[in-house]
């Protein structure tokens, strides 16, 4: 049986898809490309429409040109709009999100050649359970490995969709997390990404409950002698407490890399976003990093055109960023959300207008990349090689050419030498 995974959306569904990739290599399945698998599982993301339209244009993609096989649909979008998802053609079964766990177990019978591993079923998916860990360092082109660590979101964001598509927060027990960790690293992968849906609450809901903190701290010393380098996925700003500033800065376990999605900059956008900070907050915790972490690489999110939002608002977010110690940003033009309390409000802009804004935005977002690529020229990194050993990725998350002669998956000493379009040399 040859199977495919087509993956939309964050770290999150990327690891769940790593759990569903497992679970069939175990049983035998082989991995081929969409066009000629015998099952086709889409795992979809409802973060914007755009997201929705993504994952009907693939599912429809796979049904005409591939009429025999068999798709499952899981993920966010498949769980929002189960009906919609089902009347696509050639579309087997949909499977929401709190079923992940049981979506292979329940194909085994169908598609798999031999009995699924025991302890496969309860390893990845939306569950209490982490996702599964024993395929290699490259499997589907992956070097590092991500590893969920809680799902689910009690946040009130008021443009967000996300906690009505994974539910209330559930966290992986650290004892169960370090299990995980070390078959990772024994299965080979030198680097893992700690990811959640919301990865700053991680542990809140365990009794007694954990700390984010109290995890990096535990898992960098579980594999602190292995080499193992961890990149702190997405944090909230108000998540991304001191003390895990403190531990980054401090231990060469973690990627000094940081994600604080800021959304905007005009504290009355903010407000109607719902989201728990202000502007200066944000700024001060970003200048806190930079102080502490010269080098590292500090990434934003940034949503732009939310209803009622001003030229005035936009000009805030651009004199921001400008001013800012950002290194990156990914710019989303606001998406209508049926069912959040943005999409109620009034004030919702003309399209052309808020891409126009999105474009502008995104200019700046360029430049701040190019201003940080040419800021690390000189510096010398520790970096994991990628596919054919001719890219590596830095902690501080950039990617650079080398030169041919190493293998992949290797720990390499780089020198960044110079900068080309998008990438470094080294
Ligand atoms: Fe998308 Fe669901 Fe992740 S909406 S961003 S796949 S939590």
């Amino acid at each position: 049986m040859k199977y495919s995974i087509i993956t939309f959306g964050c770290r999150v569904n990327q690891a769940d898809s790593l759990g569903f990739e497992e679970a069939l290599l175990a049983g035998g399945a082989e991995a081929t490309s969409p066009d000629r698998a015998d099952l086709v599982v889409v795992n979809t993301c409802s973060v914007t429409a755009a997201a929705d339209q993504g994952a009907r244009q693939a599912i429809r993609r796979v049904a005409r040109d591939n009429p025999s096989a068999r798709i499952v649909v899981t993920g966010c979008y498949a769980t929002r709009r189960p009906d919609e998802v089902a009347a696509l053609p050639h579309v087997a079964r949909v499977v929401p999100n709190d079923d992940k766990p049981r979506l292979v177990p329940l194909l085994a019978p169908l598609v798999l050649s031999r009995p699924m591993g025991q302890t496969s079923a309860d390893r990845f998916g939306d569950g209490e359970g982490s996702c599964g860990a024993t395929i290699e360092p490259g499997v589907a082109g992956r070097t590092a490995f991500t590893l969920r660590v809680q799902t689910g979101c009690a946040e009130s964001c008021a443009y967000c969709i996300i906690p009505t598509t994974r539910g209330t927060p559930r966290s992986v027990p650290v004892a169960e997390l370090l299990r995980e960790i070390a078959r990772v690293v024994a299965a080979g992968f030198k680097e893992i990404a700690l990811t959640g849906v919301h990865l700053g609450s991680y542990g809140r809901d365990l009794a007694p409950s954990v700390r984010l903190v109290d995890l990096l701290g535990s898992a960098a010393a579980a594999a602190e002698r292995h080499h193992v380098l961890f990149r702190i996925s997405s944090l909230e700003p108000m998540d991304c407490t001191r003390e895990v500033v403190d531990l980054v800065a401090s231990s060469p376990c973690f990627a000094p890399h940081f994600h604080l999605p800021l959304q905007h900059a005009s504290d009355r956008i903010l407000a109607a976003m719902r989201r728990p900070y202000s502007l200066g907050d944000y700024a001060a915790l970003v200048d806190s990093i930079r102080a502490r972490i010269p080098h590292a690489s500090i990434g934003s999110d940034i949503i732009v055109g939310f209803p009622g939002e001003t030229e005035d608002d936009v000009e805030q977010l651009e004199a921001y960023l400008e001013r800012s110690a950002l290194t990156h940003v990914h710019v989303f033009p606001y998406s209508d959300r049926p069912g959040t309390a943005a999409s109620a409000m009034n004030g919702h802009l003309p399209g052309a207008m808020v891409r126009e804004r999105a474009r502008r935005v995104r200019e700046i977002g360029h430049r701040l990349a190019e201003r940080f690529r040419c800021s690390q020229v000189g510096t010398t990194h520790r970096a994991l090689t990628l596919d054919d050993g001719t890219l590596a990725v830095t902690g501080n998350y950039l990617k650079v050419k080398i030169p041919p002669g190493f293998a992949r998956n290797e720990w390499v000493r780089i020198r960044i030498r110079d900068r080309d379009v998008g990438e470094v040399i080294g």
